[in-house]
């Protein structure tokens, strides 16, 4: 069955990046020149995901205004004949059908979810967290890899990536079972396990390609850590009753979700931007002695 849905859920307080996602969604905060959930909506489109579905907090609009058209500024822009940024500004609310649904409740990842579930019905569908930036240029988009091993293997999917063995507790870390090339057939996920007990060093990145048995899954799952409804629970009991896979993916993953990383990437994605010559000149004068 083809994949033509994506979930991205944007529905979480963003704790760590207070207080600037007091009144925005981290999902809203810009990288480089885009709120960081653009990033997400054009690796879903570029991948062949046909029908995007946000998850937003009720009373949240700043993600739904970004996507709808903005005639007010578009025909300011038109006056002023800035042609260039009025395509720009355009193309943002011609990405495609973007539905929103409505988490009520900070419930978890997991949760967020479930609350796509009329929408997705009964097909697979493709989970993207946006703040894991994932960049391959010029090779395919993550989510299409993801999606391709999905179409090949018939098993849901999960984008892994080796991570530094200190850092496995800041992850949902694979208990592989076997493992060929890239591909990995998982036994078990351990959330943010210690260093010691860490059943490998692949660490789970927030793009998935998951069956709709998911759904059953999220609707049984109870609150694991930090109160929340896990998404990792969920899969645990899935790869219980089908085939879940890990898939090392080609391609860059920046973690916008935390302060260093998204100054991280900010420092790396306007290096491979208009801004290059610009930003290499600036931080070569800087002063960078302890
Ligand atoms: P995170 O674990 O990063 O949580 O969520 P968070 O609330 O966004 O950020 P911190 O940890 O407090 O700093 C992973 C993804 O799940 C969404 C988030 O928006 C993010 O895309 N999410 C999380 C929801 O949509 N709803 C929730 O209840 C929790």
């Amino acid at each position: 069955m083809r994949v033509r849905k994506a979930v991205l859920p944007a529905a979480g307080f963003g704790t760590r990046f207070l207080p600037a996602t007091k009144a925005i969604p981290k999902e809203m905060i810009p990288l480089v020149d885009r709120p960081i959930i653009q990033y997400a909506v054009e690796e879903a489109v570029a991948s062949g995901i046909e029908q995007i579905i946000i998850v937003i907090a009720s009373g949240r609009s700043a993600v739904e205004e970004h996507f709808d058209s903005h005639p007010g500024l578009e025909s300011w822009l038109e006056e002023r004949g800035d042609i260039e940024m009025l395509r720009v500004v355009r193309r943002i609310s011609e990405i495609g059908p973007i539905a929103f649904v409505h988490q009520k409740e900070q419930l978890g990842l997991g949760h967020a979810v479930l609350m796509a579930k009329e929408l997705v019905g009964d097909e697979p569908f493709a989970v993207l967290l946006s703040d894991d930036v994932m960049l391959n240029p010029g090779g395919k988009p993550v989510t299409e890899q993801l999606i391709e091993q999905y179409q090949a293997h018939r098993g849901s999917m999960i984008a892994v990536q080796r991570v530094p063995r200190d850092d496995v507790d800041r992850y949902g870390i694979v208990a592989p079972l076997h493992q060929e090339g890239r591909l990995v057939e998982i036994d078990d996920l351990v959330e943010k396990p210690s260093v010691a007990d860490a059943p490998s060093d692949l660490g789970v990145l927030g793009r998935y390609i998951l069956s709709p048995k998911i759904f059953d899954k999220l609707e049984t799952t109870q609150r694991g850590a930090g109160g929340e409804i896990q998404l990792t629970d969920a899969i645990r009991a899935l790869s219980a009753e089908q085939p879940v896979f890990g898939y090392q993916f080609e391609g860059v993953r920046h973690d916008a979700g935390t302060r260093l990383g998204w100054l991280k990437a900010n420092i790396a994605m306007s290096l491979e931007s208009d801004l290059a010559d610009e930003v290499r000149a600036y931080v070569r004068s800087l002063d960078l002695r302890d």
